[in-house]
């Protein structure tokens, strides 16, 4: 199957001029999954609760989403995007994936970050792989990189591909996802932005460096810090099942459950 991702600056407050780029940029590609950043077409450093309330979108009435299932029908392909996500009176940090048919899935951003933690609500949504094109396709965004627990939790669900829209600001990322594929056996596809946001809380560098990587922990495809750029990669899922380390270690049944209870005990 071919995976790619489209790395790009996003427009602060601009969704629809985003969204048509968006468009531009991938008219004529063919591939199955194309991962986008997180909050794809809000831009990310919000002011306050009420900015972001502005410019999030429900899903259900979404010019956004409809625009989007729109380039899926043409193209015959899956998209997985990150989406400021209004319902109700809650605000989420969240990562669609659409298709010709429309929403397939929403994942809602578990692990906040600095700011985010004053304008969004923590995400509710399980850790649950969805089948696309007979992949097993997991969904996590940007700072969830840090708690390997994400990671490891979709790879046990069966995933082979993590799809990981990314705004990243901090320069550890990049290694650490050649980690979590490489501990898990899994490919995994990280979009990230470029560019600044001047706002009127500070500024925002955004460090680009996309990537993807395969099961052993190889770079496979990557971009610059700054250049836009739509990557594509044909990935063969199988090598991802395959979760000997040597023929003696499996990543899975090695594991020794029975010491690891703190793992998910709630911390003193
Ligand atoms: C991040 O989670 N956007 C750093």
């Amino acid at each position: 199957m071919r995976v790619g991702y489209y790395q790009y600056h996003p427009e602060f407050g601009a969704p629809g001029r985003n969204l048509e780029k968006v468009e531009d940029a991938l008219a004529g590609v063919e591939a199955d999954i194309v991962v986008l950043p997180e909050l794809a077409f809000t831009g990310y450093f919000f002011e306050d609760r009420a900015e972001l309330r502005e410019l999030a979108e429900d899903v259900s009435d979404s010019p956004i989403v409809q625009g989007l299932t729109r380039l899926c029908k043409t193209n015959n392909f899956y998209l997985v995007v990150g989406f400021a996500e209004r319902c109700k009176e809650k605000l989420y940090n969240s990562a669609l994936v659409i298709g010709p048919s429309g929403l397939r899935h929403r994942y809602r951003k578990l692990h906040l970050f600095n700011t985010e933690k004053e304008y969004f609500d923590p995400g509710d949504t399980p850790l649950k792989p969805i089948e696309i094109c007979g992949a097993h396709v997991g969904v996590m965004i940007c700072f969830d990189w840090v708690f390997p627990e994400v990671a490891r939790s979709l790879a046990l669900q069966g995933a082979d591909l993590l799809c990981h829209p990314s705004n990243l600001v901090l320069a550890y990322c990049q290694k650490a996802m050649q980690t979590r594929s490489l501990e898990n056996s899994v490919y995994a596809v990280t979009a990230n932005r470029t560019g600044k946001e001047v706002r009127p809380r500070g500024e925002l560098f955004f460090t680009g460096q996309s990537q993807i990587v395969d099961p052993q922990g190889e770079v496979i495809a990557s971009s610059s810090a700054d250049a836009e750029a739509v990557v594509l990669c044909d990935i063969d899922v199988s090598t991802a099942r395959n979760k000997f380390m040597t023929e003696n270690n499996d990543l899975f049944d090695d594991r020794r459950t029975e010491y690891y209870g703190r793992l998910v005990s709630v911390h003193p």
